[in-house]
């Protein structure tokens, strides 16, 4: 039986989850003459409680954190609390189908902010570096976070970078030996179903990168790869580029193809909830808080964390109550509100505390600073394979053909993420990078030999133009930057975590992450026309051809990818703006973690989840073995 029975007590709601795992809606008597109903998972809304520990945030980090906690044979009592509730309810095959990942977290727009029911819709402070533009910055609010909300790309840093992590924070929990296993430890790897997907595709990966015990969460390729790959690894072999058997394995420099986390027996998502959450929930006690915001950290005289005042995040039935934790207190509230959480509860710089009439507990002045990031941008291709544009454009026959597949054999063009292939890195090289200024150079110098500047991410799912043809299709090739200078930042407009965080990534701020982005655009169009699939660029054009202008559009059109992170960055305990140690604990406090994006040093090169799942692991194994 599935665990969202446990979950959900409504027809309608039990309904969309039992046509995805087969199960029939409400009791049912099993073979062996057993009556099968509903356990509870749920804890008692406004009825105050004490558990062992209290995981403040139901999203990548959290869930998986909590499940480990949960099921350590020591029988700790664990409860989860989640600002939102399970997007299988509310978002329906959006977020389960991997093919519409372009529309999980980003489904409509009133004006310009979105009207999501899983998905905080933050917007930017203007932008300098982007021409003054405010951007709307997705984090997934619901069991799963941002594995619910995101492209489901699944890849590793590179070890170097790993290493560099255990340098910056002077501990060598942190170097790539002493975490690779733990990268293991959350995955099973599902090699590809050539009964699905095209044999001659033959996908190369490292079987040595997966530990076959590992799990919960699924990786795969999905059932789909697209047609694009061959000729686009074509070409980044003919510019150079290193072939890799996969990105898992601690080497990035070169392309591969990429997993993703969806669960193949299902062509279904796999989340941080349809993984561990779930897993948790079939074999411990933890308990579940939806839709429930945690509004303030609470602690005692000696400054340990004691619990928190938590809130009904719906406006029909706001009630506060209290939970209290005999052991810690873990927040993996995300990249902008575990450090508005912090603040709130008197966590940050004392200035800004002061301003907002917070008694101060401790005075960190780097809550909120230091937040780095990945400006993207994106590239739109006209090429002569076919990609998932029919289906994006609503094309009625395209979409009931994939949409059959999908449903009948798990196959086809929505059983993949639309990504993942040809997935390439690399350092800028010549002659792109003799036009760099000596502060450029001077400052990339500083990063490890096998940190890439630059990620080039093929997406299936592009724009196009409005008088498309039935049998048009385009794609986008992204770049994401991985080593610009800008700092970002947070703060808080109140004491309440009902008032959104403001934020600011201050993409291309400095000048030189403009410098980058510009050669990045250029090895963009290498990439493009030195493959045989690309008829024209439609976006932006032939017409933005010199530096200049592909400056003022890289500062018009550039966006996000959502990879923020180190907002609550982890350090050494000599540096004035560290806020968690090496194994996450907040400083100058007792009891209270921060585990997620927010306590990296910095965000490792590449895609953020694989990291965040991993930094779970090994913090959750600091807590059990008090490492
Ligand atoms: C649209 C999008 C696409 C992305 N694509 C990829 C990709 O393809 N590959 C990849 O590796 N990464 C991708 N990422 C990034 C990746 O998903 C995130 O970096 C990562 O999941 C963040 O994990 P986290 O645990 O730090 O935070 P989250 O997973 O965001 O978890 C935070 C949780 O805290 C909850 N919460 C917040 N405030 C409160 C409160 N006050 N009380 C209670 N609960 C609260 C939220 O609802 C949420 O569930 C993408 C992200 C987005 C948004
Ligand atoms: C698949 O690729 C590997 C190398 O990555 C090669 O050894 C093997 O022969 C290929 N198989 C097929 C069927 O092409
Ligand atoms: C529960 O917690 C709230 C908020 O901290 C407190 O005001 C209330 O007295 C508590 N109720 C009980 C029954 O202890
Ligand atoms: C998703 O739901 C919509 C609305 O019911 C439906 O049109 C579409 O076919 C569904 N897609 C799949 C893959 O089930
Ligand atoms: C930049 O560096 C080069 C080589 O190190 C040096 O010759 C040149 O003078 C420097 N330019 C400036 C403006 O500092
Ligand atoms: C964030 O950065 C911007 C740009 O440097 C700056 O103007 C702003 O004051 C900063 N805000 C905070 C809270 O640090
Ligand atoms: C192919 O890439 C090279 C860079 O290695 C570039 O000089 C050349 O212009 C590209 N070819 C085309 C047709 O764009
Ligand atoms: C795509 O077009 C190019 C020319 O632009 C041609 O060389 C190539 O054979 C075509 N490929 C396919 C799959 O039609
Ligand atoms: C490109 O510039 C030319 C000349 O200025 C103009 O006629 C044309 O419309 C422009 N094309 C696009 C796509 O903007
Ligand atoms: C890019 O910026 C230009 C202005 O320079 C704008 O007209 C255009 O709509 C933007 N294009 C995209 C794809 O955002």
């Amino acid at each position: 039986m599935g665990f969202l029975y446990l979950l959900t007590s409504g027809a309608v709601a039990a309904g969309l989850v039992a046509k995805v795992t087969g199960d029939t809606i409400g009791a049912s008597v099993g073979a062996d003459g057993v009556t099968d109903i509903f356990g509870n998972h749920f804890g008692q809304p406004g009825v105050n409680a004490t558990y062992d520990y209290i995981v403040i945030g139901g999203g990548n980090a959290g869930n998986t954190i909590a499940a480990r906690l949960a099921l350590d044979p020591a029988g700790y009592s664990v409860a989860v609390v989640e600002a939102g509730s399970f997007y299988e309810i509310l978002n329906g095959n959006r977020t389960q189908v991997p093919g519409y990942n372009y529309i999980g977290a980003l489904s409509s727009f009133v004006g310009d902010k979105p009207a999501s029911l899983t998905a905080f819709g933050l917007k930017t402070e203007p932008q300098a570096g982007y021409n003054d533009r405010e951007i709307v910055y997705v984090a997934g609010q619901t069991f799963g976070g941002g594995t619910a909300a995101n492209y489901m790309g699944y890849f590793r840093p590179s070890s170097g970078a790993h290493d560099h992590w255990a340098e910056f924070v002077q501990d060598e929990f942190w170097t790539w030996d002493n975490v690779y296993s733990y990268y293991k430890k959350s995955v099973n790897f599902v090699p590809p179903d050539y009964t699905k997907i095209d044999p001659s595709l033959n996908i190369t990966y490292d079987p040595s990168s997966n530990d076959p015990n590992g799990g919960p969460l699924h990786i795969s390729y999905g059932n789909y790869q697209g047609e694009y790959g061959p000729y686009l690894d074509a070409s980044l072999k003919k510019l150079g580029f290193t072939p890799l058997p996969g990105l898992n394995s601690g080497k990035m420099m070169g392309y591969g193809t990429a997993t993703g986390t969806v669960d193949p027996r299902t062509a279904t998502r796999d989340s941080s909830e349809t993984s561990f959450l779930q897993f948790a929930a079939q074999n411990s006690d933890i308990k579940i808080y939806p839709d429930t915001l945690a509004k303030k950290i609470l602690f005692d005289g000696e400054k340990k964390a004691t619990g928190v005042l938590v809130q009904g995040n719906f406006a029909t039935a706001q009630f506060n109550y209290e939970l209290k934790a005999s052991r810690e207190v873990i927040v993996s509230a995300g990249v902008w509100h575990s450090p508005q959480l912090l603040m709130v509860s008197g966590i940050g710089p004392a200035s800004t505390l002061n301003a907002h009439d917070i008694e101060v507990v401790a005075d960190l002045p780097g809550v909120g600073q230091n937040e780095r990031d990945q400006p993207f941008m994106a590239l739109t291709y006209k090429v002569n394979v076919t990609t998932n544009t029919q289906i994006v454009a609503g094309n009625p026959e395209a979409n009931a053909e994939a949409v059959a597949q999908y449903l009948n054999h798990q196959s086809g063009p929505l059983s993949g993420i639309g990504a993942g292939q040809s997935v390439a890195f690399e350092k800028i090289p010549a002659p792109y990078r003799n036009k760099y200024s000596n502060t450029t150079m001077q400052y990339l110098s500083a990063f490890p030999s096998d940190w890439p500047e630059v990620e080039y991410l093929p997406l299936e799912s592009s724009a196009f133009p409005p008088d498309i043809g039935p049998n048009d299709n385009y794609m986008y090739i992204g770049g994401a930057m991985l080593s610009p200078a800008s700092k970002g930042n947070m703060t808080i407009s109140s004491a309440d975590m009902m008032d959104p965080p403001i934020i600011s990534p201050n993409w291309l701020l400095e000048p030189g992450d403009l410098e980058q982005s510009i050669a990045a655009f250029h090895r963009i169009r290498d990439i493009a026309f030195n493959s045989t699939i690309v008829e024209a660029e439609y976006l932006p054009g032939p017409n933005v051809t010199t530096d200049e202008e592909i400056a003022e559009w890289l500062k018009e059109n550039m966006s996000l990818i959502y990879h923020g992170g180190s907002t609550c960055r982890m350090g050494p305990k000599s540096d004035p703006e560290t806020v968690v140690d090496s194994r996450a604990r907040v400083i100058g406090v007792k009891g209270l973690r921060v585990v997620d994006a927010s306590a990296f040093p910095f965000v490792p090169p590449g895609q953020p989840m694989s990291v965040v799942y991993m930094f779970a692991e090994k913090i959750a194994d600091a807590v059990l073995k008090d490492l």
